[in-house]
């Protein structure tokens, strides 16, 4: 293995948690600073305070010997070379990314540079963030040669965070400082040089010890660019499907038909064609209003970004015109819901498609007995118990006389309901599914009105003369 390095991680969220265990993971020595005591605390504790796979095993595995947590910013920056900035960047009123949090950290790291050091920020920011930090740091008294600015975006999913971390696709580096790419090259060594695949330990997954990631060089500004237009991209992508989902249901043709067509194109590719209910998240509707406001700021016309935002909001009330047609009045109805979360495998609801969808229905007078394996806990500080907002213990007994049932995230174990159990336990069995989770006919034989997203309702022979299908 090689040369461990001393590395800090500032922030102790979703990137920088998962960061900071895969560092010690492949072999460095890490401090994760946050500022928030009570997370701290947290963590020294064992407690991971998310959802993620691998998660919990890797920090009991290294917490307390290559991975320290403090709430001392100072000490952590004197201690380390390499300071990796994974703080929060949310949106601001005007669509912005609000980088309050990425300054306040630069001046603190400026105070107490004690030597040559390497800023890393990994934190999603828009282009010219690096050069803001390099300002913010010398007008707080240090030499140029005393410190570089690199930018090494985070490709994360929640829920394959640690996967995605140690298989990554690409590692991107942007730096214009030859001294500062060498550090970043022995830091991620023992993956690009495939020595962590070889490992007994290593947890799987797409790399190997022949096939390991590559790392891509670029200038500060081109990686700062590759984040924003990844995930425009891929949120582009998403819409581009849920776009075409309706076009099928006007044409009564099947989009899992169409996405598969266009998917096996190699220039297209299968990834990110599922259509639903719209995308959701901490990253994508965050990330695309930043892009399109850096854009704004520089004069360049990106509307497409708009358009991306506009499909993606219009898929919620397209859902909520389903259930309608569905149920034809919601007043006063008993909906079960399954999912809360913004996707499966997480316990996220921050812009869940989901949650808004609970809102909707709860304003149209609709009752909800929501379950959710992970996230119904968080959900309810946003959707509170009331008569009308309920939450059950598991499927089963949301389903339970409900007049219909509402698929909203696209978890394992929604896909495998136990459909004849499903039948008898709902007053009309009706399912209405966000995810295209079931295939139609599976369902008519079950004996389910089944609506999905861009493909042909389905319905028992009676109920389908009432729903013209
Ligand atoms: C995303 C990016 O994938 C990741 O590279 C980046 O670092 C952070 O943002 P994440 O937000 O964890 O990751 O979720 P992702 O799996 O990308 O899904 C985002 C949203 O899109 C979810 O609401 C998901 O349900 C939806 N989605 C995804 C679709 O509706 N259809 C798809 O085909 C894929």
């Amino acid at each position: 293995m090689v040369e461990p390095i001393q590395i800090a991680v500032v922030g102790s969220g979703y990137v920088g948690l998962v960061a900071a265990v895969c560092f010690a993971e492949i072999g460095h020595s890490v401090i994760c600073v946050d500022n928030d005591e009570g997370k701290v605390a947290a963590l020294q504790g064992g407690n991971t305070l998310i959802h993620e796979n691998h998660l919990p095993a890797l920090l009991e595995r290294y917490r307390n010997t290559r991975v320290r947590f403090t709430t001392d910013l100072g000490e952590a920056t004197r201690a380390c070379q390499a300071i990796f900035v994974a703080v929060g960047t949310p949106q601001s009123d005007t669509g912005d990314a609000d980088l309050s949090y990425v300054e306040a950290v630069a001046s603190e790291i400026a105070r107490s540079i004690n030597g040559y050091k390497v800023i890393i920020e990994k934190s999603t920011v828009p282009v010219y963030t690096n050069e803001w930090i390099r300002r913010v740091i010398e007008r707080n008294g240090v030499a140029r040669d005393s410190f570089d600015v690199v930018s090494n975006p985070e490709f994360l999913r929640e829920g394959t965070a640690v996967e995605d971390f140690l298989h990554p696709d690409r590692i991107v580096v942007g730096t214009d400082s030859e001294r500062a790419s060498e550090l970043l090259d022995a830091i991620y060594s023992p993956l690009t040089g495939g020595e962590y695949y070889q490992q007994p330990t290593a947890i799987p997954g797409c790399c190997s010890r022949l096939n390991p990631p590559i790392l891509l060089q670029t200038s500060t500004k081109s990686a700062e660019i590759i984040k924003h237009a990844s995930n425009a991209f891929l949120a582009l992508k998403i819409s581009f499907i849920n776009a075409v989902s309706n076009l099928c249901e006007a044409a009564d043709a099947n989009v899992e038909q169409v996405a598969r067509g266009i998917g096996l194109d190699s220039r297209i590719g299968p990834k990110f064609l599922r259509p639903g209910i719209g995308y959701g998240g901490s990253c994508f509707p965050k990330d695309i209003a930043a892009f399109r406001s850096v854009a704004e700021q520089m004069g360049v016309d990106f509307s497409l970004l708009s358009e991306v935002e506009k499909i993606n909001i219009n898929q919620k009330k397209r859902f909520l015109s389903k259930v309608r047609s569905a149920l034809w009045t919601l007043r006063g109805k008993r909906l079960a819901v399954l999912g809360l979360a913004f996707k499966g495998d997480t316990d996220d609801i921050r812009e869940s498609p989901a949650i808004d969808l609970v809102s909707m229905l709860l304003a149209e007078g609709c009752t909800v007995i929501a379950y959710d394996p992970a996230a119904m806990e968080r959900a309810e500080v946003k959707l509170p118990r009331s008569s009308q907002m309920q939450y059950a213990n598991g499927i089963e007994e949301a389903a339970t006389d409900a007049d219909a049932l509402l698929i909203l995230t696209d978890w394992q174990e929604f896909a495998r309901l136990d459909l004849m159990q499903l039948h008898t336990l709902m007053r009309y069995p009706i399912v209405i599914d966000g995810r295209n989770l079931y295939d139609p006919k599976q369902m008519t034989e079950n004996g389910f009105t089944y609506l999905s997203i861009g493909r042909p309702s389905a319905a028992p022979l009676h109920e389908a003369a009432r729903l013209g299908v």
